[in-house]
């Protein structure tokens, strides 16, 4: 491990998509920077997924990528510990008895089954738990879990997890509270990594590039349709010879995150003076993201062959990871009066 390595930072990946640029921007390099700071533990939280993948090829195939992604993007198994969910039966167990001391008022609150019963309702449907599984329903005690398991003391989430870590918070309290004499969970804490650098990038169509709007920009596409998506990113009609406004450009956010400040001055330099088309910006756009991408193309290529060291990585992270998780495991179920 990194030193120091005092507190653990914990950080899991819902593989329900192919990844995109926004993110590699927002939420793999930030967490990968973490490494320097923390004990740092990275999972495919596949079991998660479940609640909306039905396709059990997909399911897998998500899987394998999102684990290649992070590899190819930089994460280091020697580092850190990388393992997939389901590998961790310990997170099963553990799901069950925290359920136990958990209240159900606050999973009636939880954000997203609240948005799915809304849903419900602005449909006018009758039953506004129609068509939600208990998945969903019971999704924020196996993420507390995935968390407390680890004994996490810090967890770098989208500011939409926000809740979902203060829930975890919140059920190692209450367990804590009863059982405490024995065993006690740590409280973590959810960090926003984004948040603290500002780092939203845009899609295809200027809003948040996100899959649920279908206007992302996959990481990992050939040359030529990399080209041929960073040329449907819009752009006003503003002439070649005509200053622009870099700011309200998304060619030009994209290529905020990927060229080195000297580039990006320069950039804005030349734009807000004239002279300089959309075309030209984007063919730049092209070179620096083909630049920093290439050799982690290839490398998630390499790792999604079957025979590649991906599951061998997996299946050394679980080895580690359910050593944690059984100490913890341990501790509980004497705390609580289970087995002998
Ligand atoms: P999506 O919106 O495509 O479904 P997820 O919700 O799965 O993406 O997000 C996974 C992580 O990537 C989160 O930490 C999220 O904050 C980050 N992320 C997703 N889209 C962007 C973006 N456009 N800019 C910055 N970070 C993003
Ligand atoms: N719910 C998270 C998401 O949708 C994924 C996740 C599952 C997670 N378990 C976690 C994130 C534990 C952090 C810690 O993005």
């Amino acid at each position: 491990m990194s030193q120091p390595a005092s507190k653990v930072s914990l950080t899991g990946i819902k593989p329900t998509g192919e990844p995109h640029l926004g993110n590699l921007v927002g939420a793999i390099r930030p967490a990968l920077d973490l490494v320097k700071r923390y004990e740092s533990i990275y999972f495919i939280a596949d079991y998660h997924a479940l609640t909306s993948i039905r396709d059990p090829k997909l399911l897998r195939h998500y899987t394998r990528s999102v684990a290649a992604t992070w590899l190819a993007a930089g994460l280091d198994p020697e580092q850190t510990i990388m393992y997939r969910q389901s590998d961790i039966p310990e997170i099963f167990e553990l799901h069950w008895a925290l359920s136990c001391v958990t209240a159900k008022g606050l999973m009636n609150r939880a954000h997203a089954y609240k948005a799915a019963r809304d849903q419900n309702a602005a449909a006018g449907r009758e039953d506004l738990d129609g068509g939600i599984n208990m998945g969903l329903y019971n999704y924020p005690v196996l993420m507390a879990v995935d968390i407390l398991i680890m004994e996490s003391d810090v967890v770098p989430v989208g500011k939409d997890q926000l809740q979902h870590v203060e829930y975890a918070a919140d059920i190692a309290g209450t367990f804590n509270h009863l059982y405490g004499d024995s065993y006690q969970f740590k409280i973590p804490q959810a960090v926003i990594p984004q948040e603290d650098t500002g780092r939203t990038l845009p899609g295809l169509d200027g809003r948040k590039m996100s899959k649920s709007y279908d206007n992302t920009i996959p990481l990992f596409l050939p040359e030529g349709q990399l080209k041929k998506f960073i040329r449907r990113i819009p752009t006003d009609s503003t002439p070649v010879e005509a200053p622009k406004d870099p700011d309200s450009s998304s060619v030009f956010q994209i290529l905020e995150q990927f060229a080195t400040p000297d580039m990006i001055a320069d950039t804005r330099k030349r734009l807000t003076a004239g002279g300089v088309g959309w075309g030209e910006l984007k063919n730049q756009l092209f070179e620096v993201l083909n630049h920093e991408i290439a050799p982690m193309r290839e490398k998630y290529h390499a790792l999604m062959e079957p025979d590649s060291e991906l599951e061998t990585v997996l299946c050394e992270g679980a080895e580690k990871a359910r050593e944690r998780a059984q100490c913890v495991l341990s501790s509980v179920r004497s705390a609580i009066g289970i087995g002998r």
